[in-house]
């Protein structure tokens, strides 16, 4: 929850910092190194909001799978769910299953 704190104090800047590559007090925290290219929601979010709102997407899309009745867990996809995000052999593989039970349709 700290880095929620944290968060809500970046978030005005967060943009700025992106683009000069962040300077100092967000070291690690503020940008993206794995969601860098392509399209995905989890890219857009980091383009947006660095790693703060990718993290939050990624629960949220997580969320969404286990609601259309798929479960999936950070660490089926990321070696260190707590710092780096490292992908696992495949976590890619993994991640298109995720988006597609994110958009089970509902009728
Ligand atoms: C089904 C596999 C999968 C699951 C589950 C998953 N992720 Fe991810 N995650 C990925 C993939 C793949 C990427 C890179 C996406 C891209 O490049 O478009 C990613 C990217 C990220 C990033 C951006 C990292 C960076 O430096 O670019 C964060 C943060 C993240 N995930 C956090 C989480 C958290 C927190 C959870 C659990 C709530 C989670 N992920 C669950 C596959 C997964």
């Amino acid at each position: 929850m700290a880095h929620m704190l944290r968060g809500t104090l970046l978030t005005g800047i967060l943009g700025a910092l992106l683009l000069v590559g962040g300077n100092g007090f967000a070291e690690g925290d503020a940008k993206c190194t794995i969601a860098t290219k392509g399209d995905s929601p989890v890219v857009k979010a980091c383009q947006e909001g660095g790693l703060k709102a990718a993290k939050k997407v990624m629960k949220d899309m997580v969320k969404a799978a286990k609601t259309n009745g798929t479960k999936f867990e950070c660490d089926d996809c990321h070696k260190d769910a707590d710092r780096k995000y490292e992908l696992t052999i495949d976590g890619k593989e993994k991640f298109q299953k995720l988006i597609a039970a994110t958009m089970v349709p509902k009728k």
